[in-house]
């Protein structure tokens, strides 16, 4: 995973690479790093945790030089430590890496036959070596770093610079992204168009295994048959996009908030309410052919896609497959040529979800990507772009990527039913009406949130929780029990409620709190009758639900959340709501890096 930035400039650079690096932690904090060459030697500076850490070493230093490359990471190869910290130095050569050399311990074995020991257990420093070693045999800095890349196996994307030279710094990608920015008299790397943000919009995107030789005053691109290739300058939004908190504690609390308006920003891209319809763009196959749709996704975004299976087999009576990505990459589906799949990302860069849209391709489907930046690699490989108007998420925990995906496959769902003819005119109108009302919906449930905070320090004492949910709140179990987990460290898992008694039950007792998503529909009943079935064992039972199901069984609970009564159709998005401030205050309460959970990272590009 991990970020990684390069600036050939004019004025020092040391700082103006940190101010990249914060835009790109998301990426992973484990460790951040810069190596630049202060009076024509490499001088390297780096921190183990945090980019405030690299900060506070930085002000003991006085950099004043204008060529350096910089790295947060997310520890692949290699424990979190200084050591294993980026960029790592061999004799002239200092580089940064994200990906995963495959080959590495071969190659490593190689360089201790030929006396070289590394000193950290990262895969990158081997590479730094053996380009190292093709110097000292003479080769220039392109040819060295040229034959270096023919032996790599695995993802990568590198920049490098090197002792000696002033005005060159090599940068290459296979698999993980990497962008070139042109400035005043400065060339930049990037692995993403915001962090080159603060410096320029002009950006190009290098393609899959394509090699860059800048210099202050230009570059050179070789793609992966080594020809002179011309990619396209674009200009990105992405410098217009303000990443801060916006006064609240957390990125997190903020992007829960902003719900309301990135659901009606997103909604107004796929739905026209004045004619009570739904428009996506045009897709590459006939909808109303279909015999069965396909969607991959990880995380979060996996949920999401869980909730769409739902509406398009109720709905648009379309079979659906929905399958984690890095499952299906390997599991050589079977796939119908000319067929449709479908993939969902917030980053566009999720490894096995780039993966799984290769291999989709590979068997002759068209693909749709339901996603969040539309820069990023899966959106560019992909037939049909479905937005998502989120904007920036920057909590490594997914909130309104989520319900903005949700928004996307409400309405895919729709145009699919109309279009096999299995909804009429009126029911498409009705659904569209119902999806208006999200915005001011979820602003009531908002509403509710200090009842939550309450509720959620409840849970924090826990230390196992158990979320239910039927139909199409199955998936919402799931998404809860995810959130829970991964910003509290409270172990917390999402089952089908009727599926309890077959092995979770015996887990309950007065110890274990259960949380019950259960809007008053059609499935209601039975999901009382499970709640029934885990409250006789003692457990103390959290029950989400609406004001009539409140009023019927929430009694029965030991506290209920209530969420406006809606259309169930529109009720995932609803109920995401309380689950994402449960999840969030019981992180405040315990004192969790709620932005920055420990281990995680917000945009996944190695598999
Ligand atoms: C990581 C993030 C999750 C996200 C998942 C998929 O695990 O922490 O929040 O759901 O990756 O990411 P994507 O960018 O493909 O949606």
């Amino acid at each position: 995973m991990c970020g990684i930035v390069g600036i050939l400039g004019r004025e020092p650079v040391a700082m103006r690479l940190v101010e990249s690096l914060k835009r790109l932690e998301y990426r992973g904090y484990d460790s951040a790093g810069v190596a630049v060459l202060e009076h024509g030697r490499l001088k390297r500076v780096r921190a183990a945790g945090k980019l405030r850490n690299l900060v506070e070493r930085l002000a003991r230093e006085e950099l004043t030089s204008t060529i350096g490359i910089g790295h947060t990471r997310w520890a692949t190869h290699g424990g979190p430590s200084e050591a294993n910290a980026h960029p790592h130095i061999a004799g002239r050569v200092a580089i940064v890496h994200n990906g995963i050399i495959e080959n590495f311990s071969e190659l490593r074995d190689e360089l201790r036959r030929r006396g070289v020991e590394p000193e950290s257990d990262t895969d990158t420093e081997i590479v730094a070596h053996l380009i190292n070693l093709e110097l000292t045999e003479g080769g220039t800095p392109k040819e060295a770093v040229l034959n270096v890349l023919e032996r790599l196996h695995g993802a990568f994307a590198f920049a490098i610079i090197f002792e000696g030279e002033e005005n060159l710094m090599i940068g290459a990608r296979r698999g993980s992204p990497l962008a070139v920015g042109h400035g005043e008299g400065e060339m930049m790397l990037g692995s993403d168009a915001i962090a080159l943000a603060p410096f320029t919009s002009r950006i190009t995107y290098l393609e899959d295994g394509d090699v860059v030789f800048l210099t202050r005053e230009g570059f050179e691109i070789l793609d992966e048959e080594r020809r002179h290739v011309i990619r396209p300058i674009q200009f990105t939004q992405a410098a217009s996009l303000l990443v801060d908190k916006g006064g609240y504690r957390h990125f997190m609390a903020k992007e829960i908030h902003e719900q309301p308006d990135v659901i009606g920003h997103t909604m107004a891209e796929y739905l026209d309410f004045a004619e009570g319809r739904v428009r996506i763009p045009d897709m590459p196959v006939d909808l109303a052919a279909l015999d069965r749709l396909t969607i991959t996704a990880c995380g979060t975004a996996f949920y999401a896609g869980l909730v769409g299976k739902y509406w398009l087999e109720q709905l648009a009576r379309l079979p659906v497959e929905v399958d984690i990505a890095s499952e299906f990459r390997y599991r050589e589906a079977p796939l119908s040529e000319g067929g449709l799949s479908l993939v969902i990302s917030q980053s566009g860069e999720t490894a096995d979800t780039l993966a799984a849209l290769r291999y989709c391709k590979s068997m002759g489907q068209k693909v749709v990507a339901v996603v969040n930046v539309p820069e990023s690699t899966i959106a560019r490989e992909s037939d049909v772009i479905l937005r998502t108007m989120a904007g920036p998420e920057i909590g490594v925990a997914s909130t309104k990527a989520f319900t903005c995906q949700l928004v996307v496959l409400a309405a895919f769902a729709i145009a699919v039913a109309r279009a096999r003819g299995a909804i009429s005119a009126e029911r498409e109108t009705e659904l569209v009406r119902a999806m208006q009302q999200l915005p001011r919906l979820v602003v009531k449930t908002l509403e509710h949130e200090n009842q939550v905070a309450e509720v959620a320090q409840e849970l924090a004492r826990a230390q196992d929780i158990l979320y239910l949910g039927r139909g199409i709140n199955f998936p919402l179990a799931l998404e809860g029990a995810l959130k829970f987990k991964e910003i509290s460290y409270i172990h917390a898992e999402g089952y089908a409620a009727g599926e309890l008694k077959h092995g979770p039950i015996a887990l309950i007792d007065e110890h274990m709190p259960v949380v019950v998503i259960a809007p008053r529909d059609r499935l209601f009943d039975k999901t009382v009758s499970n709640m029934e079935e885990v409250r006789a064992r003692g457990a103390r039972i959290v029950l989400i639900t609406d004001e009539e199901g409140a009023s019927e069984h929430g009694a029965k609970a030991f506290e209920t959340i209530t969420v406006p009564a809606a259309e169930p159709f529109i009720s995932p998005m609803l109920y995401a709501i309380p689950v994402q401030l449960l999840a969030y205050h019981a992180a405040v309460f315990l004192g969790t890096d709620v932005d920055q959970p420990r281990n995680l990272a917000k945009s996944v590009t190695v598999e």
